[in-house]
């Protein structure tokens, strides 16, 4: 048994209105509205559901709205997906409907597994050229109007209980520990080979429950940098970014999300195997970030917030004196 992924995420909260504009405006397409729900799908099906906090049935929150309601993990198969229910039927609130099972996990969050109904997707992305190795020739790298998502890549929470969290998440799941804060912070993924995380749990000074953040996947960094502007120009709030994590490598830009918390365009984290030993790191903020813009940049001035517009002319225009 290998979990896939993260297949579907619903947030609880109040603003629906709203919501919907901001992820539209994030670069989801909105495939079913109703009162009390907005479905949304990224490029490869994975959904993005936001739910108003009143609708009936809507798993409790690890803390108030709005936030993450519910999170949803594939498998390949269904028979897979029975080997589970055998072991989830003994975890807290056992969960067996609309072909999921499910359980609640030690953080207080409502954990669900299906099969996998995403898709593959077929996207051209950028190649990058270094010193001794050129792979774009006589093409220029492409530039962003907004950004597409493709997918939800990782979510990561603030726990309780960092150990019984993260044992729970390796023993039923088969999550690996990539990276570590010891005490402090797990970074998982799914399965031995691929992406550096799809899950991490923070666990503060004062630990309580809640939700950092959501972080999105996209092509390339020319597609964070075009989401991000896109964003801006929106006139949503960036909380950091652009930036780079140290941890990971992947090239970010942090949003506030009205659905809970932040959303992130993330690009380029390492691709890790059963090879890959987790190292141990001190927090910090050179840790979480190895360089970032905070505040963002405007997305109609091109440069950072407050900064000047360009005034027409080129840099190289101006004279010496
Ligand atoms: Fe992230």
């Amino acid at each position: 048994m290998q979990i896939l992924g993260i297949e579907e995420i619903t947030f609880g909260a109040t603003d629906l209105a709203k919501c919907r504009q901001f992820f539209l405006d994030w670069g989801l397409a909105l495939v079913a509205e109703a009162d009390q729900e907005l479905v949304f799908e990224c490029m490869n099906g994975c959904r993005v559901v936001v739910a108003h906090s009143d609708k009936p049935g809507l798993p409790k929150g690890i803390e108030a709205d709005p936030t993450l309601r519910e999170v949803v993990w594939g498998v390949t198969s269904q028979g897979e997906l029975d080997q589970l229910r055998t072991q989830f039927q003994a975890l807290p609130d056992f969960y067996d409907a609309d072909q999921r099972i499910g359980c609640t996990d030690p953080n207080g969050l409502a954990l669900r597994i299906q099969v996998s109904q995403k898709r593959s997707v077929d996207v051209v992305c950028a190649r990058t050229n270094t010193w001794g190795e050129h792979n774009r020739i006589n093409e220029p790298s492409p530039a962003y109007e907004r950004a597409q998502p493709i997918e939800v890549g990782h979510v990561v929470f603030f726990v309780t209980d960092l150990a019984a969290t993260s044992a729970f998440y390796e023993k039923y799941l088969g999550f690996v520990v990539s990276d570590r804060y010891p005490d402090r912070g797990h970074f998982l993924r799914c399965a031995p080979q691929g992406g550096h995380h799809n899950l991490f749990l923070l666990q503060l000074p004062q630990p309580r429950a809640g939700l950092n953040h959501v972080a999105f996947t996209v092509r390339d960094l020319h597609e964070v940098f075009g989401g991000g502007l896109h964003m801006s120009r929106c006139g949503w709030d960036t909380e950091l970014g652009p930036g780079k994590h140290p941890i990971s490598s992947a090239i970010f830009w942090y949003f506030n999300n009205p659905a809970g918390a932040l959303v992130e365009y993330y690009t380029d984290e390492d691709e890790l195997t059963a090879d890959w030993q987790a190292r141990e790191f001190t927090p910090g903020p050179t840790m979480f970030a190895e360089w970032a813009i905070k505040g963002g940049i405007d997305g109609h001035t091109r440069r950072q917030k407050d900064a000047e517009a360009p005034t027409g002319r080129f840099m190289t225009d101006k004279s010496k004196n």
